[in-house]
């Protein structure tokens, strides 16, 4: 398989929101009247918005209508923004802008594809987005990881086909959707939560493209 183009989702590889996303939830749920605890958060990487919301109330046993629902999102969301528009360049992790500076060297087609509707704010505050060819996120998709219509939607305006895609995934919903798009796909985090990605790493560090062409062969 010859790789021609990378595909980075954004919170869990490049960044790691998370932790806002938990303080941001965490704040919604007490305001409902329970505990949302770090454990629960695990079930919302990857997730979509709504889909997050969804399962947060699931934990608290709360069941609201869809203008509830969508009013707590929101609030959530501009809680979630104090955090994000603080963000700066040190927030990127480990040796992931180095890899990518090495795949542009290589001429190799690079892309975001992340469910996020604020990645392009995220990039922004990154100063990163020169990096990307293109960047597919939440705005332009009616499907959700692990369907695959993100990542083919990213391999289409590269003009790349899916088999010699890449990405680059935390969470096991965007490794599904990736083979899904019938695309290789890297795992960052620890292998047992990652266990159908082709290969697994714990981040960037030692890592390069040359080493990714040898595991992934
Ligand atoms: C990523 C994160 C999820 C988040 C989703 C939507 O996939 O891993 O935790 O829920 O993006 O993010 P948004 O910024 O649109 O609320
Ligand atoms: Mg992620």
């Amino acid at each position: 398989m010859e790789i021609k183009a990378c595909i980075f989702d954004l919170d869990g590889v490049i960044v790691d929101t998370a932790k806002y996303h938990f303080i941001a939830w965490r704040e919604i749920a007490r305001e409902l009247g329970f505990e949302f605890t770090e454990a629960h958060n695990e079930r919302l990487k990857g997730v979509s918005r709504m889909r997050s919301l969804e399962i947060l109330l699931e934990v608290g046993g709360i069941v609201l209508d869809q203008k509830a629902k969508e009013f707590l999102a929101e609030k959530k969301n501009n809680d979630y923004l104090k955090y994000v528009l603080q963000m700066t360049p040190d927030e990127i992790l480990p040796r992931v802008k180095d890899f990518i500076e090495e795949l542009r060297q290589l001429q190799i087609m690079i892309a975001i594809g992340s469910a996020s509707k604020n990645a392009m704010t995220i990039l922004n505050r990154l100063q990163i987005i020169h990096l990307f060819d293109t960047v597919v996120d939440g705005n332009k998709v009616t499907k959700a990881k692990p369907d695959p219509e993100i990542f083919l939607k990213g391999a289409h305006e590269l003009i790349i086909p899916p088999a010699n895609c890449v990405v680059f995934e935390d969470a096991e919903a965007g490794i599904e959707a990736a083979i899904a798009a019938n695309m290789k796909c890297v795992g960052i985090g620890s292998p047992q939560n990652l266990a159908k990605a082709n290969l697994v790493i714990p981040g960037f560090e030692k890592f390069s493209f040359h080493k990714m062409n040898e595991l992934l062969k």
